[in-house]
Parts: structure tokens; sequence; C-alpha cells
């Protein structure tokens, strides 16, 4: 089985966005950045961008909602390189026009918004466990956000008080549960699982008005990606700050 000296990384939803930023900014640690995309034009695209750039880039084709897509991109991972040292689960979904709120969200899109951003976020971690256990220093990032956060949405004074995006927020909750479970069930391994809160960042998710620019929004990402030996496991972070769940 091939094994490479350079650390590995897999990136979800890395053809744009705060996804594509992080392989970038983890390829320029002299890690090599496996562009996760589900359309293979748009992948092929961002992995060459970022391979003009002097990054070690490959496209792996993976849509998180798709069992044969996540069990062909592990086998494809081990095939190439033997073992996966960074898992960053980027990929996510908001639906600004039908997760509108507590009495209208319907179950319809409660459900296509947990397939991605919790059931696909479980699935390719599962199916990539494998791989990491294999890694000295295996780090696994979720993309969360504050708006999972139930202390934040039962707080008065928060920013996000009054923000109600249900599927989405419940779906992130459910990522920041997993991260918890997952980092005490991996304890003891080389393995750390955190999960992360960007920011709110100008994407195509984020929109215009959001305060953050890309390059900062993936400080958060790329840190939990990259943590030392003795870096923290199970927390939920924004820039170095712990986030209450
Ligand atoms: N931007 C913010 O302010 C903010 C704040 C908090 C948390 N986050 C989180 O950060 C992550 C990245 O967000 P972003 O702002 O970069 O969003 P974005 O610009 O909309 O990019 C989302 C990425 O996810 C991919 N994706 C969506 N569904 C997928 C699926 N089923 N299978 C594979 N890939 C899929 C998209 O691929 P396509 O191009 O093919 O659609 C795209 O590459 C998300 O998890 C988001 O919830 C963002």
């Amino acid at each position: 089985m091939p094994t490479s000296p350079t650390r590995i990384a897999l990136i979800t939803g890395a053809n744009k966005g705060l996804g594509f930023e992080t392989a970038r900014q983890l390829g320029r640690q002299g890690v090599t950045v496996l562009v996760g995309a589900r359309d293979a034009a748009r992948g092929a695209a961002a992995a060459s961008t970022l391979a003009g750039e002097g990054i070690a880039a490959h496209h792996i084709a993976i849509e998180v909602t798709d069992a044969a897509s996540i069990s062909a991109a592990a086998a494809e991972v081990e095939r190439r390189f033997g073992r996966l040292d960074i898992l960053v689960n980027n990929a996510g979904v908001l639906d600004y026009a039908n997760d509108t709120g507590v009495e209208t969200t319907s179950l319809a899109t409660l459900r296509r918004v947990f397939e991605t951003n919790f059931f696909g976020l479980v699935a390719v971690t599962q199916a990539f466990l494998p791989l990491l256990r294999r890694s000295d220093a295996g780090r696994i990032v979720n993309l969360s956000s504050i708006l999972g956060s139930i202390g934040e949405h039962s707080d008065p004074n928060s920013p996000i008080y009054a923000m109600r995006f249900p599927a989405y927020d419940a779906s992130k909750a459910a990522v920041n549960m997993y991260t918890a479970e997952l980092a005490q069930t991996l304890k003891g391994t080389a393995i750390k699982v955190n999960a992360a809160h960007p920011g709110w960042v100008k994407t195509d998710m984020g929109g215009e008005q959001a305060p953050m620019q890309i390059i900062d929004g993936v400080k958060t990402s790329v840190a939990l990606a990259t943590l030392p030996a003795d870096g923290p496991t199970g927390g939920y972070w924004h820039l170095g700050v712990h986030l209450r769940w």
C-alpha cells in the first residue's frame, strides 16, 4: 500500500468558499490537499487553480449525501495515499428560502438540510475513520456554526438570539453532539476531533453583508486541522476561543 511522507487532507465542499480557501491554506503549509467536490468540472478547476499556485492538490469526487460516492472516494484515497491525516467536514447548506421558522420550516426542508449537514458528515467520517486511524496525528474538523449553539439561542443578550433557521441550526447542534461523542470515543488514539465556527463570512452562504473575509474565516478550521499533539479534542471553537455548546 502506498504511503506518503507529507500530510494528506481531505476537505469536503472545497470547490469554493471556505472549503477552497482551507485547502489553499493547508496546501501552503505543505499538506497534500484532496479537493472534495460533488461536481467534477468545478472540483477539477479548483484543484488545478491550487496546483497552479504550487500546491499539491488533487480533485476527489465526493457527494456527501451519496453512500456510493463516499465509499468510492474512501477507496480512491486508500489506493492512492494509503491513509488520511486530516478530514475537514466542510460541505454544508443553508436553505434561506425554505428554512423560514419553527412553525413554517417543513419536514422536507429539515430532512434535506440534515442529509448534507449531519447525515453526510457522519457518513463521510465513518467511511474515512479507518484511514485516519492509520495516521500518527489524525485530525477531524467539523464545520459547525454558532447558530448550532443552544446556549447562544437561549441567551437574550446573544447576537444570534433572534436568528431562526431551524433546520440549519438543529443540524449544526447535531454536529456538535456528534463531535463531542466521537472525540470521547477516540480518546487514547492519535485522532483529535473538534467543531469549528468560522465566523460570519463573505461566501455564497454567508452573503455580501457578512463582516469577515474568507481568509480570516478559515483560520479556525486550519488551526484545528494542524493541532499539535497536546492540542484539545472534543471542543467547539472560534479563533481559539471555546464557544458554549
Ligand atoms: N459562511 C459563513 O458565514 C458560515 C458561518 C458558519 C458556518 N459555516 C459553515 O462553513 C461551511 C462552508 O460554508 P461556505 O460559507 O463556504 O458555503 P458555500 O460557499 O455555500 O460552499 C458550500 C460548499 O459545500 C458544498 N456542498 C454542499 N452540499 C454538498 C453535498 N451534498 N455534497 C458535497 N458538497 C456539498 C458546495 O458544493 P457546490 O458548489 O457543488 O454546491 C460548496 O463547495 C458550511 O458547513 C457552513 O455551514 C459558514
